[in-house]
């Protein structure tokens, strides 16, 4: 069985959420989702506005989406890919060449993300319709 793994906040999902999602599992039989938690969203300088669990309540739902895991620190992905036995890593291309390193454990694919969608974007238009 071919695994792949990918990792996000996926907060407020939206279509290049899903589009990155079903292109992630077409490289494989099994999709991991590494979900970042709220602690590590601190560090990354997001505020999701949905809390780690009722993001993963969402990510479980999806029927591209296998198994989601915890995202607690930038060094846990050489072991993630151990442990699950990963054969492919997937980002968006926001991402393009961040991650180049983990090709020394498996294949590291960057894929285009979805033109103008963005969960920035989606709060954006709430705040403006709620300013209104
Ligand atoms: N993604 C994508 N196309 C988009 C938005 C996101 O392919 N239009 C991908 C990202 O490249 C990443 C995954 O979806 O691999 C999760 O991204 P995340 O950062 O959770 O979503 P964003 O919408 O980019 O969130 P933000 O605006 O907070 O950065």
């Amino acid at each position: 069985m071919k695994k792949v793994i990918t990792y996000g906040t996926y907060d407020l999902l939206h279509e290049g959420h899903i589009n990155l999602l079903k292109r992630a599992k077409a490289l494989g039989d099994y999709l991991i989702v590494g979900l970042s938690t709220d602690e590590f969203n601190v560090l990354k300088h997001k505020e999701p506005f949905l809390p780690y669990k009722q993001r993963k309540i969402v990510l479980n739902a999806i029927k591209y989406v296998d198994e989601v895991i915890s995202e607690e620190n930038w060094e846990q992905k050489v072991l993630d890919i151990k442990k699950h036995n990963v054969d492919v890593f997937v980002m968006g291309n926001d991402w393009e060449g961040k991650f180049n390193e983990l090709k020394n454990y498996c294949e590291v694919v960057y894929l285009q993300r979805t033109p103008i969608v963005s969960t920035t974007g989606l709060k954006r238009n709430i705040i403006d319709k709620i300013e209104k």
